[in-house]
């Protein structure tokens, strides 16, 4: 959460800090700011709200002689997201500027300290108070890269820093722990970054800086410190991608062009590694010997969000087809309590974005146990996949509205392949079942194709329900976590109090909530589990409740029963979430567009959740 840019070289350095800045939107949009050493002077521009406000204030401006330059996009934690507590921060002097993305978690009593020591305080944030102490160090020594060393000695938490000093117009300084940094190497120009996409257009040559590295930057040089300033030497990397031109395609917003990306995102994560019905599943990303697969004893996901639901998806998968059990937990509580996970544990990280803060500290954890690690991304360039013994990246393509959609289904292929690979390495499971979920993996993507080309009854179902404040998901089995990943898709885009439930639990307390005013929407696919959810749909039909049905189903009877029965092509049960998860996600999306909300930037939320 929240990005960061800095720029040293002599191009116009406003502008390259702009579209930087638009490029890392997706970690914030509560308010955007920028800092530039334009004629000797550090000048601040900031805007609350989105980077446009801040795109406004700067067409006002014309900066001469500017040599470098930071910004910053911000996702609040610290300080209300206004303009006052927007980045860069700035000491009491002027002089020097900074952007920050993480929390500095003693910054009450550094704060204390600071202003005992006669530093005034502008604004609520944590970060406000490293600018004081870093000017404090550099009031010592007069070198900025030393004081940002120094100052960063007294840090708690996590951090990644952009420092510029009025004093040392054609120098920036950044350091980072257990946040995102990247040093980007061009001609006569250097940048700092939090993601890739902010410095794709200019070079592709970077280095990942580590945790309490220091990167001393001027526009013909760059130099890597440890902590007490010895020289590191890194390794330079070319980023494997080119410069994309993300744009909505003629789509309304991203989500939508996202949820219609489907099926060609389910092609590629099956592309390489099944090609047919009677081959075997390839999966060389997964670095474990056929003895080690055999020895399995135990599995353990870790993810969060959209992330975790595939994984309580492929918990049923994974055990069906290979015995081993599967624990499933969201990272934020994995961390803080004692676990099992052992050397014997195969850990896998789920994660979208590979930098959601807790599931690295989980993973970390998991490692220094001695688990094998496999991280199931779709950034084979985030700290995770860097941190990963085994790496399957899900190649969705960048996901740019904050509701996941198609990086959830290319995870679900990721994690069946993995399920059946496994499967074929022990031989655990019925080789005629296993050639059928092949051939019909190889189905999905025709079949994902027919629900987006009928959206009609979705939408009519959407309007329908669009003006009710709350709704209950049902569903049973493998789709129980269909049913919660369809919820939290209603939930952060329309903001209206979607809750998922096993349909089974209904009669334990959820069903006294039931009336006329609480619309149930029943995950009805056909398998073991049809039956149950039926009779708790009928159980919640006697309660008044409106009813909708997600099913595959060509029961006659069930148009007694649902108001709305939204079609899905027939699949095996197993495969069922990916083609149960993509109607729902057109719900959401279309109940959002007729409330008319911010479907691709909801309010509160920000794509990559890089602090605890
Ligand atoms: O990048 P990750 O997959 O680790 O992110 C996890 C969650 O923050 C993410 O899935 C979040 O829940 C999405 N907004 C869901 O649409």
């Amino acid at each position: 959460m929240c990005g960061i840019i800095g720029y040293v070289g002599s191009r116009a350095v406003v502008q390259i800090l702009l579209e930087g800045l638009g490029k890392l939107e997706y970690r914030g949009y509560d308010s955007a700011g920028l800092a530039v050493n334009s004629a000797g002077k550090i000048k601040v521009f900031k805007a609350e709200g989105k980077l446009q406000n801040l795109k406004q204030v700067m067409a006002n401006y014309t900066l001469s002689d500017t040599t470098a330059g930071i910004g910053h996009i911000r996702w609040a934690t610290h300080g209300a997201p206004n303009k006052i507590n927007a980045h860069p921060h700035t000491c009491n002097c002027g002089k020097l500027a900074l952007v920050h993305n993480g929390i500095v978690e003693n910054y009450k009593e550094l704060r204390e300290e600071l202003t005992a020591e006669g530093c005034v305080f502008k604004t609520e944030t944590d970060t406000e108070t490293v600018a004081h102490l870093i000017a404090q160090e550099y009031g010592r020594c007069q070198s900025l890269p030393k004081a940002v060393r120094a100052a960063a000695k007294r840090l708690k938490g996590a951090y990644a820093l952009c420092v510029m000093h009025q004093d040392e117009p054609n120098l920036l300084v950044g350091t980072r722990k257990n946040a995102p940094l990247i040093v980007a190497l061009g001609e006569n120009e250097n940048y700092l970054a939090s993601d890739c996409p902010a410095i794709i257009e200019y070079t592709k040559r970077v280095i990942y800086l580590d945790d309490d590295e220091f990167a001393v930057l001027t526009p013909d040089s760059v130099l890597i410190t440890d902590a007490d300033g010895k020289q590191i030497f890194k390794k330079e990397e070319i980023l494997p991608w080119e410069p994309v031109a993300i744009n909505k395609m003629g789509y309304k917003h991203f989500m939508l062009k996202e949820i219609h990306e489907q099926p060609d995102v389910i092609r590629n994560a099956l592309s390489g590694k099944l090609h047919d019905m009677n081959s075997p599943v390839i999966l060389d990303e997964v670095k474990l010997t056929a003895d080690e697969i055999r020895n399995l004893k135990r599995i353990e996901i870790i993810a969060c969000g959209t992330s975790l639901h595939a994984a309580m998806i492929a918990k049923y998968a994974i055990e069906a087809f290979t015995n081993i059990p599967v624990d499933v937990e969201c990272s934020s509580e994995y961390i803080y309590r004692k676990t099992v996970t052992d050397a014997k544990t195969l850990v896998i990280g789920i994660s979208q974005s590979g930098e959601t803060s807790d599931t690295i500290t989980a993973i970390r954890q998991a490692k220094a146990v001695g688990s094998h690690v496999l991280i199931i991304t779709n950034r084979p360039d985030s700290i995770m996949a860097r941190e990963a013994h085994s790496l399957i990246p899900v190649n969705a393509g960048i996901e740019v509205s904050v509701a996941a959609t198609k990086s959830f289904n290319a995870q679900l292929i990721a994690l069946y392949l993995f399920a059946l690979f496994i499967a074929e390495t022990k031989k655990s499971f019925d080789e005629g079942y296993i050639a059928k979920l092949k051939h019909e993996l190889l189905q999905l993507p025709p079949k994902v194709e027919m629900i987006l080309s009928h959206k009609e009854n979705i939408m009519k179902c959407a309007k329908t329900f669009a003006s009710f404040r709350n709704f209950i998901y049902i569903a049973r089995g493998i789709n129980y976590a269909t049913a919660l990943e369809g919820a939290l898709k209603l939930k952060e885009i329309s903001y209206i109090n979607a809750t998922g439930y096993p349909a089974g639990e209904l009669k334990h307390g959820p069903i006294a909530m039931l009336d006329e005013t609480m619309p149930v929407l029943a995950v009805l696919m056909p398998g073991v589990v049809y039956d149950k959810v039926l009779s708790n749909a009928e159980e919640a039909k006697a309660r008044n409740a409106r009813l909708i049905a997600l099913t595959s189903s060509e029961d006659a009877a069930l148009e007694n029963l649902f108001e709305y029965i939204l079609k899905v092509p027939p699949v095996d049960e197993y495969l069922s979430p990916v083609i149960a998860s993509v109607p729902l996600q057109l719900l959401a999306y279309y109940i959002a567009e007729f409330l008319g909300k911010d479907v691709d930037q909801p309010r509160n939320l920000a794509k990559s959740v890089t602090v605890e």
